[in-house]
């Protein structure tokens, strides 16, 4: 049997393709429009997972969209109405698009794919995220936590899943949401919304939680896991374009705007941000009060969360929890859960967000709507598309680029290891693209994490991150407690997707200060040998020629751009920085 899942018009669009119950190919629509966030019907995405699969539309089974259209368009109606006339503008903008497009996305579907109406099918956004945490985790039986942005009108829910059936019980409701509540903060901070959340996240560290007591004005907390925002404070229910409102604003003062570089004390002031300015001091001051703020909002967020899960166990008394929605992206707070919540076991699934949806929706039709029974378990992330050595030489050889082809494996990771060695940054294109907003060893750049240096290094050459945006290390699985503070780590499965953020030990900050952040965490990345043999391998060989089985992981794109997907996409981003060596599988490409 062959289902297609498929989310789009909000967030990140994306495409799956489940054969049986097992997951065939996912990807998110940005891979191949290479627009940031695209959230258009994802042709490209529905395309390859067809092709992955070698199937035409007309072979699948059913087609399953990952929210119910009519509800999301009622929730819209009826925020407009109870907010007019401010509402007014949100209200024009959305009659357009809704009564063109979203409205009528199964037709739309049914039309493009040539799949009969009545095999389209529509299920709850927050039943996607559900699903698609729950059905793709390895328990039998667990807790459910959803938590974004909205859906249809949830922006939560909870519940449990035994088998093949998944109930959820109950959810919070529109506008009391903890993913607007932490995009509010993301936008008074400088950041885009649904974009930004992650420097949020990591410029809490350079600041201290002194404004708790203002940002617990914004929300309550309330029995059973629940809690409600102060609408006095947000727009988000009434305009497209602005979060928060003039009292927010004079609450936490100015915002930050977007242009302005952020560095502390701490930091100091990065190399490749330039000569330093005269009002420096100045600068430091205010940036302090922003980390300060975005450290208050973080903590106050995982406060939530854990008042979310502590009500969750008490309910149901599991002791595995399978999370999902925009907000089990948050690391850190993943981590605090895990320590400090009771439920001992955490599933989260690489692509938690919305693009998430789409394996969600295909998986709750095969087993909640048609009781098919398990047997999946996402335990890697590697669903995209791979490019053959025959297509990276072609498209070399079309562009007149010289290169060097290595034909043994221990040739190919000798040469690796010596570039990284040497301080050089490495571009590691190999075998099928990753699913979710994380590069997980397969659309990486590459570099030495022991290096104090190695941060800067990556950023002058390549990245351009402020120091909120700290690297990640990539670590052999087995040799994880040595270095961090994360006991089972083998069988930690946020870990393996890097949506985990635990302490790096402190007798190894000085071993491996490239992935150290400045409170002395890393959001690591376990790799397992059977999942990825060839990145295992690499780590391997450089943990034997250092004696530290642990690699600089960031994400192979330029700031601003979707992560690299073709060999052409790579060989863009290796041209227009200054990385070293580009690996395209077994094909090397140095800089000339
Ligand atoms: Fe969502």
């Amino acid at each position: 049997m062959n289902i297609l899942g498929i989310s789009c018009f909000y967030h990140d669009a994306a495409a799956a393709l489940l054969r049986d119950g097992a997951l065939v190919a996912a990807a998110e629509e940005e891979r191949f429009s290479r627009l940031k966030h695209d959230f258009g019907y994802p042709k490209q995405a529905i395309a390859f997972c067809l092709e992955q699969a070698g199937l035409r539309s007309e072979d699948l089974d059913y087609v399953v969209y990952y929210e119910k259209p009519f509800v999301k368009f009622e929730r819209i109606l009826e925020t407009c109405l109870q907010t007019f006339p401010r509402s007014y503008t949100v209200f024009r903008e959305s009659m357009i698009t809704w009564l063109t497009e979203k409205l009528w996305v199964k037709n739309l579907i049914s039309d493009d794919l040539r799949v009969p109406a009545e095999r389209v099918l529509a299920v709850d956004h927050h039943a996607s995220h559900a699903a698609s945490a729950f059905y793709a985790s390895p328990f039998e039986e667990a807790a459910i936590l959803t938590v974004d942005g909205v859906g249809e009108w949830a922006t939560a829910s909870h519940g449990v899943g035994r088998g093949e059936k998944l109930a959820l019980r109950s959810e919070l409701r529109f506008p009391h949401s903890l993913g607007l509540f932490y995009s509010a903060f993301t936008a008074f901070l400088g950041f885009e919304v649904n974009d930004g959340e992650f420097k949020v996240m990591g410029m809490a560290p350079y600041g201290s939680p002194r404004y708790l007591d203002e940002v617990w004005k914004l929300i309550e907390l309330e029995p059973g896991g629940a809690f409600r925002l102060n609408m006095d404070y947000f727009s988000f229910h009434y305009s497209s374009r602005d979060t928060f409102n003039r009292r927010f604003v004079e609450l936490f003062g100015t915002p930050r705007p977007p242009s302005m570089h952020f560095f502390t004390t701490a930091s100091g002031y990065p190399s490749y941000f330039g000569p330093k300015p005269p009002d420096y001091e100045e600068l430091a001051r205010r940036n302090q009060h922003y980390a300060d703020l975005a450290a208050s909002v973080q903590q106050v967020t995982e406060e939530v969360l854990l008042h979310m899960a502590r009500a969750l166990h008490a309910e149901t008394g599991q002791t595995r929890l399978c999370m999902a929605g925009g907000v089990a992206l948050n690391s850190v707070a993943n981590g605090r859960i895990l320590r400090e919540s009771p439920f001992t076991e955490l599933y989260v699934q690489p692509a938690a967000g919305d693009g998430g949806g789409a394996v969600g929706a295909a998986l709750y039709a095969y087993h909640q709507l048609l009781g098919k029974p398990r047997g999946f378990v996402m335990d890697h992330a590697y669903y995209g598309r791979e490019f053959s050595q025959g297509e990276s030489v072609d498209w070399l050889r079309s562009q007149n680029i010289t290169y060097e082809i290595v034909s043994a494996e221990d040739g190919l990771l000798d040469q690796v290891v010596q570039a990284l060695l040497r301080g050089e940054v490495v571009g590691w294109h190999q075998g099928r693209f990753e699913w979710g907003p994380r590069a997980l060893g397969n659309r990486s750049i590459l570099a030495d994490a022991r290096r104090a240096d190695m941060k800067d290094i990556v950023n002058t050459k390549i990245k351009f991150r402020e120091p909120y945006r700290p690297f990640a290390p990539s670590v052999l699985a087995e040799a994880t407690e040595r270095y961090f503070d994360l006991s089972d780590a083998c069988g930690n499965w946020p870990a393996r997707f890097m949506l985990l953020v635990v302490p790096v030990r402190p007798e190894h900050h000085a071993t491996l200060p490239a992935i150290t952040h400045v409170d002395g965490s890393g959001r690591l990345q376990t790799v397992f040998r059977d999942t990825n043999p060839l990145y295992y391998s690499l780590i391997e060989r450089f943990g034997q020629a250092t004696g530290v089985p642990v690699v600089l992981n960031t994400s192979f794109n330029l700031k601003g751009e979707p992560i690299v997907t073709s060999p052409a996409n790579a060989y863009s981003t290796f041209s227009k920085s200054d990385m070293d060596l580009l690996v395209l599988g077994n094909v090397l490409v140095r800089k000339a």
